[in-house]
């Protein structure tokens, strides 16, 4: 007699549609189209991503999701709802943007939401981790941009929701995001999966430089051959979201063709405070690249990376040659 249980999966696609439905027909709404308007969206990639909005009441989604102490119970369980007290449950997400994050199927497995003004609490609430969202694993727009492309020839990756969703409306639609975290080794390893070519391009600041690097020690062990990992920089204090908006595609785009190569973008990093005219530089230099270019299985990177490391400290190849394990020694 009891209801058909409501898959995880469904329960999430409910939660996006009525999230949708509310950007449209909640008392709000005007002002969520404008926000959505003003950051230079179109209502077409909007629906591409299935953008909507949280109501500001307390217990909206609750209430229409939420009919009977199962389902109530499972909201919860996704993080959906929170629980005040035993079977008080109010909304997780109340008045903000909602960006429904999708596993590579399709499926809608948790939520970004953004305030839209300031003063609202954190600008980015994301879903905690459930037993259908693994975030060190999830990529945000990587579904989206497989419906763009029969075949990936690269992938971008950005920092933001914001960054995805603005470079697809105009008309870059390879990009995605590692949500609110750094960019694993498991977001590399699925890139690397999935595309030959992948473009690093982080916010211009600290925090997007220091992303870079991470991205870069994360994605050494998947650089086979064939594999290839580029980096851009952007100009202090923009992102992709700002940058593609003012300067267009066919000039954004061109900054990713003229990108940095990981070895020069590893070599700048290593070299930073050390002074290669000393010994003593020359030596932490060589003691720092060996373990990352040990990570490496590219015998062909490997060669060249060790070719410019001998030039830069004086050494030959041969003389270096001793000192490196190949991956797959390492592994026998
Ligand atoms: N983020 C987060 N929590 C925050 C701030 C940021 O989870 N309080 C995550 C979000 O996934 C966000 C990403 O980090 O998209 C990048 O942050 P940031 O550069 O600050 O935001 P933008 O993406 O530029 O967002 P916007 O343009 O809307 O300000
Ligand atoms: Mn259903
Ligand atoms: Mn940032
Ligand atoms: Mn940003
Ligand atoms: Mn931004």
């Amino acid at each position: 007699t009891a209801e058909q249980k409501r898959s995880d999966y469904d329960l999430m696609l409910h939660a996006a549609r009525f999230y949708q439905h509310q950007l449209k027909h909640h008392a709000n709404s005007k002002t969520v189209i404008d926000y959505i308007k003003g950051r230079g969206l179109s209502g077409e990639t909007a629906k591409k991503f299935m953008i909507g909005y949280a109501p500001s009441e307390w217990e909206a989604l609750c209430q229409q999701l939420g009919r009977n102490k199962e389902q109530k119970e499972q909201l919860v369980e996704l993080k959906l709802a929170s629980e005040k007290s035993p079977g008080r449950q109010f909304d997780f997400f109340r008045d903000r943007l909602m960006f429904p994050i999708r596993d590579k199927r399709g499926r809608v497995i948790a939520f970004g939401g953004r305030v839209m003004q300031a003063d609202q609490g954190p600008k980015y609430l994301n879903s905690p981790e459930t037993r259908i969202f693994h975030k060190g694993f999830e990529l945000y727009g990587l579904y989206e941009a497989k419906q763009a492309h029969k075949k990936l020839e690269h992938i971008l990756i950005v920092e933001g929701y914001m960054d995805v969703v603005a470079l697809a409306e105009q008309g870059i639609e390879y990009a995605v995001a590692a949500l609110g975290t750094a960019t694993t080794a498991e977001h590399m390893h699925t890139l690397f999966r999935t595309t030959d070519k992948v473009i690093c391009c982080y916010d211009g600041d600290r925090a997007g430089r220091d992303a870079a690097w991470r991205a870069l020690e994360n994605a050494l062990p998947y650089l086979g051959d064939g594999k290839s990992l580029k980096f851009v920089f952007l100009p202090d204090g923009e992102d992709p979201d700002s940058l593609v908006q003012k300067e267009g595609k066919d000039a954004f785009e061109a900054r990713l063709s003229e990108a940095d190569d990981f070895t020069k973008v590893l070599f700048n990093k290593l070299s930073q405070e050390i002074d290669l005219t000393q010994d003593a530089g020359k030596a932490k230099l060589l003691s720092d690249a060996l373990p990352l270019i040990e990570k490496i299985p590219s015998d062909f990177y490997q060669e060249n990376i060790l070719e410019h490391l001998g030039r830069l400290i004086g050494r030959t190849r041969e003389q270096l040659n001793n000192r490196v394990k190949s991956p797959k020694q390492q592994h026998a």
